[in-house]
Order: structure tokens, then C-alpha cells, then sequence
């Protein structure tokens, strides 16, 4: 058994993080600034997007796209029961109402026909999630999109790596929106990203995240001298920093690298466990790129001989941490209570959401760490 705890979803940060981030407490300007600046035209070049505005959560990303867009009470905007929280959350903040989709048993991703049969009158946009990485079947909503007149915003939180049909996913809809929590494929800590090719919405968004101060706002304290601003907007103080900003802006160029390593942990789980009475990620389908952000295996009780709590009280008992992604939506109180929710009116999302569990799958992970877990899940599974 390890020594150590293999707490899951470790960040890498390289001496690059550091420095940047000391050169910024020296230089004792922290707040939102230059290097904000470079953190977003690094990520609007590597996701192919003409605008990239950083927020301090892809939460507040959501939530400023719902109200760049216009959404309106009564508006409803359709989303997978397969989701964190903050997706749902975002549209409800902006005072439109979520209508839940369930997910595709294998990709966990929002199922295709059960959108169209939750489309109504009052539909007026889309939530993709490309869940743990795995770009959505974009044709489909492509074509849902144009034919009822929907905007689109992609939750990339999990995918900033993904493509669909040789292009970034981000820029199929109006809007992206990318997350760099600590445990993410890129991180800040906290942070986000919001991704578009309209320069009216990335001006909107911007002015939105910083109290709705007029644009370039953040310049008042710099060493141009004071300048006046106005209020234009009631906005949101959801502004990114730059003590965020120096790490992101040197993990961006490197997620290229990370991804890499991230694909041979990937493949070594794949392989290892091929034998074992669990399910392991679906293949990846053809022209399509995984962002490998979650490694999941469905551990189910009727198969394993134990249940996904069980199994996963069994690894932190050898030292090895893992996670849940997620429990769906309908499963919690405050949405039964607001909105009716049943979790078996969601079957696919309900029985994921049971029997799911993420491995660690970081590119800090050391070949021994990789090792550990192989070894650990093996012996639990076979102990059953
Ligand atoms: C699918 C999804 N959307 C949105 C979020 C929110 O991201 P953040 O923590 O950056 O606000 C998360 C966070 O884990 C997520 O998994």
C-alpha cells in the first residue's frame, strides 16, 4: 500500500507558476491587468476564438453569458441532468427557467432525441456540456440549433483540448465557457474563461464582470494616471486576477503536454482494467478529440459485488483518492423542491450517477502514482 494520500485532481505547477506569481506580489499590482491580458489572448489563439474574456469561475462565465444573450424570465434553456450544479445555477441566476435533458448511457453526453422532445415555444437556447472531456455530437445540435432558432452556449469546463470534426469545440455556439479550478486540464486556482467570435458579446462580458464600469475600467489605478469611469451596466465583480493570470498564462502553454500525459495514464487504465467487471470510458469517437479530463469506470453492484461508495471507501483506505462527477441534478433537494425534478425521470443520468467514479488523472501523477492506482482498484475489484 502507498504511503502517502494520492489526493485527486492534483494541479502540476512548474517554477514558471511560481516566479510569475512572486514577480507579481513584488510588483504589488495583483488585481486584474496585464497579465490578464496576455492569459486571454494566449487562450483565444490556442482555442481558435477571436475573443476571450477571464472571469474568476466558468460559473460566473455561465452566468454572464445567460444575461449577454438576453435571457429573460420565462425563457427556457435546455441542459443535461449529467451537469454540476453551476450550469444549472447560471441560468436560474439570470432568471430564465432550466429544462433538464437526460444523457447518452455510453457518453455521458445530453441525449440527442430528448432534446428535441423538451424543445417547446418558450426554448430559447442550449447548454451543451462536453462531459469529462468528450466533445457532444455537435452535428445534431447544429442542426437542432438552426431549426428552432436557439443560441448555444458550450459548457467546456472539462474540454478546453476537445475537438469536433477537426475544429475546438467553444465556438459552435454564441459562446464558451472554459473552467481552471484547481483540478481542471489548465488551472488559476479559480478562474474562467468566457470564448466568443463576437466582439459586441465580449465587450458586453467584459463591462459585466467588473461592475458594469465602462471598458478598460481596470486601468484607473495604473501608472497612466488616475482616469474616470462610468457605470453602464449593473454588473458583477466576477473579474479574473492577475496573481491568477501568472499561472494560467504559462499552464496554457502547456496543455499540449499535459494532454499527452494525461493520454498514457489514459491508455494504461484502459488496458489494465479491460478484464475487471466494470465499465471503462467508451471508445473515442472517429474525428473527434477527447480532452481526457475524467477517467470514469462504472462500478455497478450487480456486476462488481459492490457498490460505487464501497469501492470507493476501499481506495481511500489504500491511500488513494478519487471522485464523484457528478451526482446528477435531479437527485438534489433545492430542484425537486423548485422545479419537480424526479431523478427516475432520468434514468441514464440516475444510474451513472450511482455507480460513477473519476481516478486520478492528473499530469503530476508519477508512473509509480499511475501504478498505485492500477494496483489498488485491482485488488478491491478482485476482493469482491
Ligand atoms: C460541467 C461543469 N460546468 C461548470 C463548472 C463550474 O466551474 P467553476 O468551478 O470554474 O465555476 C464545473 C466545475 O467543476 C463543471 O464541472
Amino acid at each position: 500500500m502507498r504511503s502517502s494520500y494520492l489526493v485527486f485532481g492534483q494541479p502540476l505547477i512548474e517554477q514558471a507558476e511560481i516566479d510569475e506569481v512572486v514577480g507579481s506580489l513584488t510588483s504589488a499590482w495583483l488585481g486584474t491587468g496585464p497579465k490578464v491580458a496576455i492569459f486571454e489572448q494566449r487562450v483565444a489563439e490556442y482555442m481558435g476564438v477571436r475573443h476571450a474574456v477571464a472571469v474568476n469561475s466558468c460559473t460566473a462565465g455561465l452566468h454572464l453569458a445567460c444575461i449577454a444573450l438576453g435571457l429573460q424570465p420565462g425563457d427556457e434553456v435546455i441542459l443535461p441532468a449529467m451537469t454540476f450544479c453551476a450550469t444549472a445555477n447560471a441560468v436560474i441566476h439570470a432568471g430564465a427557467t432550466p429544462v433538464l435533458v437526460d444523457v447518452d448511457p455510453d457518453t455521458f453526453n445530453i441525449d440527442i432525441a430528448d432534446v428535441r422532445r423538451k424543445v417547446t415555444s418558450r426554448t430559447k437556447a442550449i447548454i451543451p456540456v462536453h462531459f469529462a472531456g468528450r466533445p457532444c455530437d455537435m452535428t445534431s445540435l447544429l442542426h437542432i440549433v438552426r431549426e428552432y432558432e436557439l443560441q448555444m452556449i458550450e459548457d467546456c469546463a472539462h474540454a478546453i483540448e476537445a475537438t469536433y470534426h477537426d475544429r475546438r469545440v467553444g465556438s459552435f455556439g454564441q459562446v464558451g465557457v472554459l473552467s481552471f479550478y484547481s483540478t481542471k486540464n489548465v488551472v488559476t486556482g479559480e478562474g474562467g474563461m468566457v470564448l466568443t467570435n463576437s466582439a459586441e458579446i465580449a465587450s458586453k462580458i467584459k463591462v459585466l464582470a467588473l461592475h458594469g464600469m465602462s471598458a478598460d475600467a481596470w486601468k484607473r489605478f495604473s501608472d497612466d494616471g488616475y482616469k474616470h469611469y462610468e457605470v453602464v451596466e449593473v454588473g458583477f465583480k466576477y473579474n479574473m486576477m492577475d496573481l491568477q493570470a501568472a499561472i494560467g498564462m504559462h499552464q496554457i502553454q502547456r496543455v499540449e503536454t499535459y494532454w499527452q500525459q494525461r493520454q498514457r495514464i489514459w491508455n494504461r487504465y484502459n488496458e489494465a482494467f479491460a478484464d475487471l467487471p466494470v465499465s471503462c470510458p467508451a471508445p473515442i469517437e472517429p474525428r473527434t478529440r477527447h480532452a481526457l479530463h475524467l477517467y470514469t469506470l462504472l462500478v455497478d453492484h450487480d456486476r462488481t459485488g459492490l457498490g460505487r461508495d464501497d469501492f470507493m471507501f476501499a481506495l481511500h483506505r489504500l491511500n488513494i483518492g478519487t471522485g464523484v462527477h457528478y451526482r446528477p441534478i435531479p437527485v438534489h433537494p433545492v430542484y425537486q423542491k423548485r422545479y419537480g425534478w424526479r431523478p427516475a425521470d432520468f434514468p441514464n443520468a440516475d444510474r451513472i450517477g450511482a455507480s460513477t467514479v473519476s481516478l486520478p488523472l492528473s499530469a503530476r501523477l508519477t508512473d509509480r502514482d499511475v501504478d498505485d492506482v492500477i494496483a489498488a482498484v485491482r485488488a478491491v475489484i478482485r476482493r469482491s
